[in-house]
């Protein structure tokens, strides 16, 4: 298991499974990718050159190449000489722990095995595999090859070996693992992603506002701050000089008024229109693909600017 990565195998090669593609490629490693979904491999490949742009702006390791990636038909020649895996099929519990246990049966016994999950249970998904010890939640974040978070989660039977391992490889292609202390359904971000979420889909559905007016409110307003400062250092400013103390107890009593609903509203047909229909609004024709290529270029200054603000270590969480 400490032996070094060299050879990484992708399973599930849709938004996610190509975002870990095109970041283990950047960093000069051997990719091996798997989707039984017809076209699946000429998609890949269209996403992995896509994002080739943006990584080589960031920097490619010595000897990437996108030309390392091969694509295999079946699991089991995907998974055969793999050092690492990263499973990213669809998130339905039965199907991961199917294929979760398919890997295992395959893959070479040092290998290491994570699963994208965005919030099932790493246990629950080792429910199959003969080996439980080598299988790790490592959940990133769209873009994958941007975006440096990845959280990890272990489950009840993994190896604390595995979770050492998984955190070093991930550092080794560039990114900030957070080892999740419990494992908890949602983990971290998707719990607070969740709750903005319910939040916003009740402004729509109460027409309250329209897409548009919250996504400005979040990108003129709390979003900026976010960026830098994550939610507690944000608050422990409003608090003036008496920070986070004083914060708590001039606006701790607002906690108790009725201004967050958390449980989502009923997605009606009325209001997944609403909803959809503001986003096309709000796309106002430009393609998927040409706000990405938007979405990248921020994104790319943007890490600039944290890595800028926060010299000491990168930004917040490098004691974890
Ligand atoms: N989209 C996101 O923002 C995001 C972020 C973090 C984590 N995730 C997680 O990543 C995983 C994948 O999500 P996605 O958004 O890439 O979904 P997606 O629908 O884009 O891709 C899933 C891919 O899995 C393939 N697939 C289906 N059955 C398979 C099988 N038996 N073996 C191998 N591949 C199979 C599908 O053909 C498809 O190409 C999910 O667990 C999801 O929760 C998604």
């Amino acid at each position: 298991m400490s032996r070094s990565i060299k050879r990484v195998a992708i399973v599930g090669a849709g938004v996610i499974g190509a975002g870990w593609a095109a970041r283990c490629l950047a960093h000069g490693l051997d990719v091996v990718a798997f989707d039984p979904l017809p076209g699946a491999e000429a998609r890949m490949r269209a996403s992995v050159a896509n994002a080739w742009r943006p990584l080589a702006q960031r920097g490619l390791a010595a000897g990437a190449d996108q030309a390392r990636l091969k694509f295999s038909s079946s699991l089991a020649e995907c998974v055969a000489e793999a050092d690492f895996v990263q499973e990213n099929a669809p998130e339905r519990e039965a199907l991961k722990q199917g294929l979760l246990a398919d890997i295992d049966a395959a893959a070479p016994a040092h290998a290491l095995v994570a699963t994208s999950t965005s919030g099932l249970l790493p246990t629950v998904l080792a429910a199959r595999m003969i080996d439980p010890g080598r299988l790790v939640v490592g959940h990133p974040f769209n873009p994958v090859y941007l975006l440096p978070l990845v959280e990890i989660v272990a489950g009840e039977k993994t190896r604390r070996e595995s979770v050492t391992s998984a955190k070093a490889f991930y550092k080794s292609i560039g990114m900030r693992p957070l080892v999740v202390r419990k494992e908890i359904e949602g983990f971290i971000a998707d719990r607070l992603m969740e709750a903005l979420w319910r939040e916003a889909l009740w402004l729509v559905n109460d027409k309250v506002a329209t897409t548009e007016e919250i996504d400005a409110a979040v990108i003129y307003g709390c979003g900026l701050r976010w960026s830098l400062m994550g939610t507690f250092l944000t608050f422990h400013l409003a608090g003036g000089e008496g920070g986070m103390r004083h914060m708590l107890h001039q606006f701790g009593p607002a906690l108790k008024l009725p201004w967050t609903k958390l449980v989502a509203p009923e997605l009606t047909d009325a209001l997944i229109d609403r909803v959809a229909d503001g986003c096309e609004d709000q796309a106002a024709g430009r393609s998927i693909q040409q706000l990405e290529q938007r979405r990248d270029a921020f994104l790319i200054e943007l890490l600039g600017l944290v890595q800028k603000y926060w010299p000491e270590a990168e930004g917040l969480g490098e004691r974890i």
